[in-house]
């Protein structure tokens, strides 16, 4: 909590969260989760399959209450959520996909994101007409639109190929210099964790702790293959 009593920070402090199985039998997936982003901070999360990244997300974003520990997320509480499958609505247009989620947006804004985007030939177009690579634009615009307090990806560029994942990593990245937002990254990726973020989390094997963390000093726009390489020995080092 800030000093003059306005939450600013994203303060996640997760004692234990685990599921029933159908067996009866309690699967532990979080244990002792505990970091803090500050405002306009980038963090990744990056660990292994499983490890329980999206049950993370879930809790931090409110979408599951049932955990022991505390989320404190930064005031005025709005969220931008892009999920690993870009669930858009599809009997709605692109533009109206967007709208509907953000609706203070004026056209003027949401045309302003689809430009920097590549989805201005698209916006009249229907979610079954989109490419995945497009589908996963148009939920990042759909994120950014409502202007969110805290911005939350789980694996945005999974199942992309490489070049296009890259592409669409330098335009998140670009949104976010734009508009700073507190913003919390899952993605098993490093080189991605590395183009994107200004604190990487590691995470062990289910049931996730955080093992360590890496700092990424370079500024976004310099993150060159020497940085990647750098920030790979130290990843490497935490996790030994
Ligand atoms: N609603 C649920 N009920 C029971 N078990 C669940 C539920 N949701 C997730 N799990 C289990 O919790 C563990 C963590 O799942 P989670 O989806 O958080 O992992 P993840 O790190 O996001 O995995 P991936 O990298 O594959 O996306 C897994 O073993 C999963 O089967
Ligand atoms: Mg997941």
């Amino acid at each position: 909590m800030s000093r003059a009593g306005v939450q600013k920070t994203l303060d996640v402090s997760i004692r234990q969260k685990g599921f029933l199985a159908a067996s009866g039998e309690k699967l532990e997936v979080l244990n002792n989760v505990v970091f803090r982003l500050e405002p306009g901070e980038v963090g990744a999360i990056v660990g292994p399959s499983g490890c329980g990244k999206t049950t993370l997300l879930r809790i931090i974003a409110g979408l599951d209450a049932d955990y022991d520990g505390d989320v404190m997320r930064p005031a005025g509480g709005k969220l931008g959520f892009v999920f690993q499958e870009p669930r858009l609505l599809p009997w709605r247009s692109v533009f109206d996909n967007v709208r509907l989620a953000a609706p203070a947006a004026s056209a003027h804004e949401i045309d302003g994101l689809f430009a920097l985007l590549g989805l201005s030939e698209h916006r009249g177009h229907y979610p079954g007409e989109l490419s995945g690579g497009l589908a996963r634009r148009v939920s990042l615009a759909r994120a950014f639109a409502a202007a969110p307090d805290l911005l939350v990806l789980d694996e945005p560029f999974v199942s992309l190929d490489a070049a296009l994942a890259a592409h669409l990593r330098s335009e998140l990245a670009a949104l976010v210099a734009r508009k700073p937002v507190t913003t919390l990254l899952v993605t098993h990726d490093v080189d991605e964790a590395v183009a994107l973020a200004d604190r990487i989390f590691l995470l062990s094997p289910r049931p996730a702790r955080i093992v360590g963390e890496v700092s990424i000093e370079a500024p976004r726009g310099a993150r060159n293959d020497g940085v990647v390489k750098e920030a790979r020995v130290k990843i490497a080092r935490v996790l030994e």
